[in-house]
């Protein structure tokens, strides 16, 4: 498919959905409508759809809640007590980590203020964060306040790594020279792995391998990574990471959230964490005796007994990666992605009034499935009237429509369709 020159027209993006093989996945997730038809969902980097699979999978837990009250929490079909440890496997194989270097658990910034308390332990000599600028505004929130609580003003001790003046996307080697210049200050690096912008992919491993060089540990947050590009957090020799599962991961509103520590931290009980019963080791949890002792894994970190609602839902969407896989998704997703590429290339070289610049990176590297498109001439104008003919995208201040075209569930002819809508939008 790669090797076929991409053509915009109906029946190209039709036969391109016949030769894909993940195209029955599409069925198994919910499209909302628009005038009888399926919109153009293009926010799974926002939140994903609905699997199918989900209703069924709260209903079970609804049912076994009834049927059986508290002692659910053993004779329910999957035990709520250990419910989170489904998650072990699956997780792990998505973001390249080992099973007992991830737990499932609250939500996102929750989880990045729980493991900047870990990671975060700013000394006399080294105190300062690196993170990149314009960092989704809770990653800045929960630095600016990291840094606050423990006496720093972020004016001074917060190092932001932006793009050079009159570029998009923040150079690799700006990172590693601003890791170099502060080096010897530097007590923690935590980079959004893809920036939610620009969608722009970040080299983690050289950025890991950089932070260690100076001294430092280094995070990611990957709300805009996992379950999109593949990751290999332990073999990158990552120290901490988290991310959200409503985007990529389509487990729902606010769904549970998960991180990865890796196993030297994990298994370390000298790494300071803030720890709830559900963190302590699980042959003597219920003695309820004094003196907190963590589990040797990234469940340690976990405080509260699991949330088995949203995990439910978690649970039907990880089946269809597990299914699946990242290598076969990714293929995929390269390939959908190119093809909105070109699509969006087609209709701006047709108009004459408006410049459609997509400014997440051209290399496949280094990008997910986002496209972050700046549309000189008229952006939330021409965002409205995709709306209104159904497209699903949307719109970041300043200036950027942001479309993800999904592997998992969207289709050739979504990206065919999307072309459509905007030319006419554009005319
Ligand atoms: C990169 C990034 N970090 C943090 C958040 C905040 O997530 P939550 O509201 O789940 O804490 C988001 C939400 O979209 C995000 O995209």
């Amino acid at each position: 498919m790669s090797q076929i020159p991409f053509v915009f027209d109906l029946e190209f993006a039709k036969q391109a959905d016949a030769n894909d093989p993940l195209a029955a996945y599409r069925k198994q997730f919910l499209f909302p409508q628009h005038n009888g038809r399926e919109v153009v969902y293009l926010t799974g980097n926002s939140l994903g759809l609905q699997p199918v699979g989900a209703k069924a999978a709260l209903q079970q837990e609804l049912d076994d809640w009834a049927a059986h009250g508290v002692e659910g929490h053993f004779r329910a079909k999957n035990p709520w007590v250990s419910y989170h440890e489904w998650f072990a496997g699956p997780l792990s194989r998505i973001v390249g980590a080992r099973e007992n270097e991830v737990v499932a658990m609250n939500g996102l910034t929750v989880n990045v203020h729980l493991l900047l308390v870990s990671f975060y332990r700013p000394t006399k000599e080294r105190f300062k964060i690196l993170c990149e600028a314009k960092a989704f505004p809770s990653d800045q929130y929960a630095l600016e306040t990291q840094l606050r609580w423990h006496g720093y003003d972020p004016e001074e001790v917060l190092v932001e790594v932006a793009p050079r003046p009159d570029e998009h996307l923040i150079r690799t080697e700006d990172i590693l020279q601003a890791i170099e210049t502060h080096g010897p200050e530097l007590a923690t690096v935590m980079i959004g792995g893809v920036n939610y912008y620009s969608g722009q992919l970040f080299d983690m491993e050289t950025i890991t391998k950089a932070g260690h060089k100076a001294g430092a540990l280094v995070g990611f947050d990957l709300a805009h990574g996992v379950g999109n590009v593949p990751l290999a957090l332990h073999d990158w020799d990552v120290d901490f990471a988290a991310w959200c599962s409503y985007k990529y991961l389509n487990s729902g509103p606010g769904s549970v959230s998960g991180i990865y520590v890796h196993e030297r931290h994990a298994s370390n009980p000298e790494v300071p964490r803030l720890a709830g019963w559900w963190g302590h080791h699980k042959e003597d949890r219920f003695l309820m005796e004094k003196g907190f002792r963590p589990i040797p894994t990234a469940e340690s970190w976990q405080m509260s007994n699991a949330p088995v609602f949203s995990m439910a839902v978690h649970k039907a969407s990880l089946e269809l990666f597990d299914e699946i896989g990242m290598p076969a998704l990714r293929t995929k997703s390269e390939q959908l992605t190119g093809y909105l590429e070109f699509v969006i290339g087609e209709v701006s070289k047709k108009s004459s009034s408006i410049d459609l610049e997509v400014i997440t990176p051209k290399e496949k590297k280094w990008r997910g499935c986002q496209l972050s498109i700046l549309a000189h001439g008229s952006g939330k104008p021409l965002f409205d009237q995709l709306t209104q003919e159904g497209v699903v995208a949307d719109w970041r201040e300043p200036n950027v429509i942001r479309i993800a075209p999904v592997p998992l569930y969207n289709s050739f002819e979504d990206a065919y369709r999307f072309g459509k809508i905007l030319e006419k939008a554009i005319a």
